[in-house]
């Protein structure tokens, strides 16, 4: 199949190259040249996504930043990024520009074609924006061309993996024809494939993320509590987990969620909840808490030391480990608030430095080791190595569980 990708992000990038790699034929379009342009070369991709540049050697893409040479494909798959502000209002002003690109570059065709809405956005959006916007020019939803929500599931770090093994594949139709043309571009994929509405499909997305949300913030909150009685909240996971109802997965107690998309998922959800005239506590104090947990171990370390004129050492950046993304890391606020209490910060992470020093230029970058060389070290992402390091003799306030810092002089996790 013909498949134009809209959106040269981080969805756009790999959807593009997994389903080229399924064979089908694709023109990645974004409107921002120059990220085509490095796109094209290769190398130092706009983002690092382990496996990303040898796919990209091996199959073929074509890339473009003009929406009339992806004119022709069987399917358009909008992958542009949505945000969403405080309120959770999400700002969808690339999804409808991209739209009406699409729209004008498809005007004179008289064949059926399918648009796809792969970004994540609130319930209702396909059919109240999406929709409107395709059929301005005159064209029937449903008759001239389909129209489906298709959202992902990928995680950073692994998303060329999940893609290409998805745990199932939602498929929100506007009809019955538009979800077979979606259920054959993922042919090729072993996967059970779930068909709703659009709404629905919008929905999936958000209700999983919130859910993966609130467990994390759940086994915080036993945390929370298990350190106040003394007791391992890893231990205590683990005999949860045993449950199958309950799984392991997402179960690692600590500073809680970062990234773009968990916590924007669940403000966009409050967001719609609160439009619907229902007021979603749960979710509401599953982001409270996340927001309180954030700041534990600067409770902590103060426990120790006084900040004003001390050496913080932090270890990790990113949001997660394996990703160069700081979008939401709990690094941000955790250094953030120990600049402001007259802390000096030095800080090691293997991927996401650069990034961070562009926003804290007065972070001091240094090597791990160097970083383990502070009054205090505090421990952020779980980054493999940083259980290879030696603690000892240091002051340490782990927020991830590295196990070998437990060796440390002071050693304190966040949650156990
Ligand atoms: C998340 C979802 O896991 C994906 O399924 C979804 O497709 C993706 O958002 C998206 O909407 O695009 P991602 O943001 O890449 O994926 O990261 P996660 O692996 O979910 O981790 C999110 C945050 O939760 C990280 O800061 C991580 O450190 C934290 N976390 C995760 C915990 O604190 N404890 C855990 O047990 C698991």
């Amino acid at each position: 199949m013909k498949v134009s990708v809209i959106g040269a992000g981080y969805v756009g990038l790999i959807s593009g190259a997994c389903l080229a790699e399924l064979g089908h034929d694709i023109i990645l379009v974004d409107v921002d040249k120059e990220k085509i342009a490095t796109i094209n070369t290769g190398k130092n991709l706009p983002i690092y996504e382990e496996g990303l540049e040898e796919l990209l050697s091996r199959v073929h893409i074509k890339t473009s930043s003009d929406y009339a040479e992806a004119a022709s494909a069987d399917v358009f798959l909008i992958c542009v990024g949505t945000t969403a502000d405080e309120s959770g209002a999400i700002f969808s002003r690339h999804l409808v520009t991209a739209t009406g690109q699409i729209a004008a570059a498809v005007k004179d065709r008289q064949d059926y074609y399918v648009v796809a809405v792969k970004s994540t956005v609130s319930p209702g959006t396909t059919e109240e924006v999406v929709i409107p916007i395709l059929e301005k020019a005159g064209k029937k939803a449903g008759v001239d061309f389909g129209v489906c929500m298709t959202p992902e599931f990928l995680t950073e770090g692994r998303g060329i993996y999940n893609f290409m093994n998805p745990n199932r594949i939602i498929i929100g139709e506007y009809d019955k024809r538009s979800g077979d043309v979606l259920e054959r571009l993922h042919r090729g994929l072993d996967a059970p494939v779930l068909r709703t509405g659009l709404s629905t499909a919008e929905m999936i997305k958000l209700a999983s993320n919130a859910f993966l949300a609130t467990k994390i913030s759940y086994i915080n909150e036993i945390g929370n509590i298990c350190k106040r009685l003394g007791i391992d909240t890893y231990d205590v996971a683990r005999g949860m987990g045993l449950d199958d109802r309950i799984g392991q997965k997402f179960l690692n107690a600590g500073i809680g969620f970062g990234g773009s998309c968990l916590p924007k998922d669940l403000k966009i959800l409050i967001s719609s909840a609160q439009k619907a005239d229902y007021q979603p506590d749960l979710l509401q104090s599953v982001t409270d808490l996340n927001e309180a947990q954030a700041l534990k171990p600067v409770e902590l370390l103060e426990k120790h030391i006084s900040l004003k004129g001390a050496t913080v050492g932090i270890l990790g950046l990113s949001f997660k480990p394996g990703t160069d993304d700081i979008r939401d890391s709990r690094a941000i606020r955790i250094v953030r608030v120990l600049l402001d209490e007259g802390a000096a910060v030095k800080a090691y992470d293997p991927l996401a430095l650069g990034k961070f020093l562009e926003l804290f230029p007065e972070v001091k970058a240094a090597t791990a080791e160097e970083v383990v060389d502070s009054d205090a070290v505090l421990i952020l992402t779980e980054w493999a190595e940083f259980d290879k390091l030696d603690y000892r003799g240091r002051i340490v306030i782990d927020g991830r569980r590295i196990e070998k810092a437990r060796e440390a002089r002071i050693y304190e996790g966040v949650c156990w």
